[in-house]
């Protein structure tokens, strides 16, 4: 069998990025010269390199990433555009508040209802690493909790079990602290306590027995990294009551799942969280992150109470770039947005399953509202270790991913997709033949 990059790079798979004589090609190389394996943004990479973009118009791919789900009104969309590029020119970025980002906030209250105050920073990964930094501050406790296979950003709390190795993850009850990779504070993994998704009773006893330490308990609705676990019946509910019950702050992850409804996973499931953390689309294609929840929480950042108080400074916080784009790209996002995106999700995932059932594979589909996933195997999409692939499924993902890119469809090295508003039942279509197509062949 050819190696995987001369396969790809034929007329067939139309991937031209892989010949060597690409732009892509000498653009890789001399990124090597300059940065750790050519990267800056490991998400990014795919084997045997990525491919590089002048930009997003005018191309002939379609583009189900979107910025890792960041993009929900596609690229470069025209009132995000107008707005942004007023906001150009009075200032990008002033010392001062602005009352763009008090708009922003107001939305963001008034839509999720556990969240009643809200402040902003320029990642996901930062309003996670701050809702950690307040619920300890809060609680007066060290330890967090967060769930095995779960991906909250890169900061060293949150680097705890994201993605094991198997032979390193032990009782499935009771999962060990697992650091995500070398340079990860030792201390972290002592102070993490790792729980299994999807199992209450497991998190239940854990939970108990490290109570009087746990500041809080992190958890992403839907687990992405696992490939969009849809949480169990009552999981996300059971969690809340036992949080409750000793007093520990929940923290809903809902950077990529505030997707799933107009008023957030929150709402979606049926919980309330104490604080929830919020990336992504909330930024119109702009960096950013916000976190936010119960008042008295969130008061350990006022500047104007005399209690527990949390200085929490960052340059471009609350940028008005990023706030006006992410005003208007959330202002679009109308109940009816939600909604129209989810039926076209919904088709993407039916549609992919008749595929995978009408050839017979051993594949199947998971996701919800505009998100979805394909995996290469049958298995129950329960928790992190039996929706991991194996190395054989790993293989057959890259094979996947290269020979959709080749038909022009993008998703994320893994197979996730994200949709976004431009889209139509076109689109989708186009993404099922392409899919049809790949099976063929491969
Ligand atoms: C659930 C979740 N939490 C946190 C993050 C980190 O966000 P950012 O990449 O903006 O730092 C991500 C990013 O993919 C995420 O999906």
């Amino acid at each position: 069998m050819p190696d995987i990059q001369t396969a790809f790079a034929t007329e067939t798979f139309g991937n031209r990025y892989l010949e060597p004589a690409s732009r892509s090609a000498e653009l890789y190389a001399r990124a090597r010269a300059v940065m750790p394996g050519g990267n800056t943004r490991t998400t990014v990479f795919a084997a045997p390199y990525p491919a590089y973009m002048a930009s997003a118009q005018g191309q002939s791919r379609l583009d189900f990433v979107n910025n890792y789900t960041a993009l929900i009104h596609g690229h470069a969309h025209p009132r995000i555009v107008e707005a942004v590029a007023k906001q150009l020119v009075v200032g990008t970025a002033i010392s001062f508040p602005t009352e763009s980002e008090v708009r922003l906030a107001e939305l963001l209250v008034d839509r999720v209802d556990s969240i009643e105050r809200v402040r902003f920073t320029k990642s996901g990964t930062e309003a996670v690493m701050m809702a950690i930094q307040a619920a300890r501050a809060f609680t007066g406790r060290p330890r967090i909790a967060k769930f095995e296979g779960c991906y909250h950003g890169t900061y060293d709390y949150a680097e705890i079990s994201v993605g094991p190795p198997l032979d390193l993850v032990g009782d499935p009850e009771a999962p060990r602290s697992v650091a995500e990779s070398v340079g990860v504070a030792p201390s972290a993994v002592d102070e993490v306590l790792v729980l299994p998704f999807n199992d209450a009773d497991a998190a239940e006893r854990l939970i108990a027995r490290h109570a009087n330490e746990l500041a809080a308990v992190l958890v992403d609705p839907l687990p992405h990294r696992s490939g969009f676990l849809d949480p169990a019946d009552g999981f996300l509910s059971r969690l809340r009551q036992i949080t409750r019950e000793h007093d520990i702050l929940l923290i809903s992850d809902e950077i990529i799942s505030f997707r799933l409804d107009y008023r957030g996973a929150q709402r979606r499931f049926g919980y309330d969280a104490d604080l929830t953390t919020l990336a992504k689309i909330i930024g119109g294609g702009f960096p950013v992150g916000a976190f936010g929840g119960r008042a008295d929480v969130m008061s350990v950042f006022d500047p104007t109470s005399s209690g527990t108080r949390i200085a929490h400074g960052g340059t471009f916080n609350a940028n008005p770039v990023t706030m006006v784009a992410g005003y208007e790209a959330m202002a679009m996002m109308t109940p009816a947005e939600y909604d129209r995106l989810a039926t076209l999700g919904q088709r993407v995932r039916v549609g992919l399953a008749d595929l995978i059932e009408a050839r017979g594979v051993s594949w199947q589909v998971g996701g919800q509202a505009s998100l979805f996933k394909l995996h290469p195997h049958p298995r129950p999409l329960v928790n992190y270790r039996s929706a991991s692939p194996t190395r054989a499924e790993q293989a057959d993902i890259e094979r996947f991913y290269l020979a959709m890119l080749g038909q022009g469809i993008v998703l994320t090295p893994d197979l996730a997709g994200a949709l976004s508003t431009p889209m139509t039942e076109r689109e989708i279509d186009s993404l099922i033949h392409a899919a049809d197509r790949v099976f063929d062949v491969l």
